[in-house]
């Protein structure tokens, strides 16, 4: 099937006849029709090349051409490897990086890297959760359904501590990682999968972990690189979980493919505000289909009841875990998942939670952008 191709800003007819040889299917837009056409909600083009031989800077359209539609390839054709402007591009999400002077056979190539496994790579559901507040119970679900998806469903699964330093997920699982999603983020465009596999630490549970740094970061972190790391994960996994730190705008704006968006309260007035305006910002960001409600340590005789939550905050609530501190605190002080021996109501819930959103697997099923030129930068494959 031939690539629909759209060419931006070429300056000469040159760009075109190499597409049209290559048996392309191209159309020919201006520059400042980028940023209208990347906000359309439907993509007729497989991938976007640009023409920025007579440019020193990237448009700024492209970010939201990749933020809109991620996975759309994007080439760039210069005139010489800039390395700043390659460094903003390559943060902008650009795949390929074409420099004149420019063959037919470069290009093609170019393309037919970000066009082709894009329509036959499948990735996983990827199942996000974030605490209201601090304290609620966040990582204690996100252990527990990453745990129970690999035991019901016996398939590969991720947690991923997104809590860039200090989170506590690996001493809930009983490891001690040597490696960090700093580490993923940090090597992003080197990443393959026995690098990979080689960042994550395997529990004695069942679920991989990409565990939080134990270091405070020092160094500034290109937090919008997690987007490409949980697609990544999403494509070397059955089932991904993510540990959201909720205090993290950053963070929270990089979770273009998340399946769900979980957000954990209580029965506290002030949790559940909190959770009222986390959930307003998440479903304008992500539309209302994918932000729910879970609310831990539910007691059914508190004043705030499980309806008062579902109306203040706007969202539906998925599911009520009861209260257990004594399981709670035992499995975390011996780093074994409740859910591991399901000794406990608290236990039989999240399992109950896990097997629902197991058969979610079957929709999640959606083609992911490949990795381009920059993959292969700084990359000993
Ligand atoms: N359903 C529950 N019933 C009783 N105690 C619970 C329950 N879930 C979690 N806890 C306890 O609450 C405490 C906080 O849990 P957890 O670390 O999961 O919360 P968190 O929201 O991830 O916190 P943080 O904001 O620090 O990341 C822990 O002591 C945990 O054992
Ligand atoms: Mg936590």
């Amino acid at each position: 099937m031939a690539s629909n191709i759209t060419l931006v800003g070429a300056r000469d007819r040159q760009l075109l006849e190499f597409l049209r040889i290559a048996g392309m299917n191209v159309s020919s837009i201006a520059m400042a029709d980028l940023e209208r056409i990347a906000l359309s909600t439907e993509l007729a083009a497989d991938a976007f090349v640009i023409d920025l031989r007579n440019q020193d800077e990237l448009p700024s359209a492209l970010a939201v051409l990749k933020r809109q539609h991620p996975a759309v390839g994007i080439v760039i054709v210069a005139s010489t490897l800039d390395a700043s402007l390659m460094l903003d591009a390559m943060r902008a999400g650009v795949n390929e990086w074409v420099s004149e002077p420019v063959t037919q056979v470069e290009l093609k190539t170019a393309i037919d890297r970000v066009v082709q496994p894009r329509q036959s790579v499948a990735t996983a559901p990827v199942f996000a959760f974030v605490g209201a507040k601090g304290g609620v119970g966040t990582t204690t679900i996100a252990v527990n359904v990453a745990t129970a998806l690999r035991r019901l469903t016996t398939k590969k699964t991720l947690l991923m501590d997104l809590n860039l330093a200090c989170g506590d997920a690996a001493l809930f699982l009983g490891v001690e990682p040597r490696f960090s999603v700093l580490d993923a983020i940090e090597n992003r465009h080197r990443l393959d999968s026995a690098f990979f596999h080689g960042l994550v630490a395997q529990t004695k549970a069942g679920p991989d972990l990409l565990a939080s740094s134990d270091r405070a970061t020092l160094r500034p972190v290109d937090v919008r690189e997690v987007s490409g790391v949980i697609d990544f994960a999403a494509r070397e996994y059955a089932f991904v979980v993510l540990d959201l730190p909720r205090a993290d705008a950053m963070m929270l704006d990089q979770l273009e493919h998340v399946t769900s968006l979980t957000i954990v309260a209580n029965q506290e007035l002030a949790t559940v505000r909190s959770a009222a305006r986390l959930a307003s910002a998440l479903r304008q960001r992500y539309g209302g289909g994918r932000v729910n409600i879970a609310v831990s340590r539910y007691d059914k005789t508190s004043d705030i009841g499980k309806d008062d939550i579902a109306r203040t905050v706007g969202s539906p609530i998925k599911h009520l875990f009861p209260s257990d501190y004594r399981a709670a605190v035992e499995a975390l002080n011996v780093g074994k998942p409740m859910v591991v021996d399901n000794h406990t109501r608290l236990a039989a819930s999240f399992i109950e939670f896990s097997r629902g959103l197991s058969g979610q697997a079957e929709t999640a099923a959606e083609t992911s952008k490949p990795v381009g030129i920059f993959g292969r930068f700084g990359a000993k494959r």
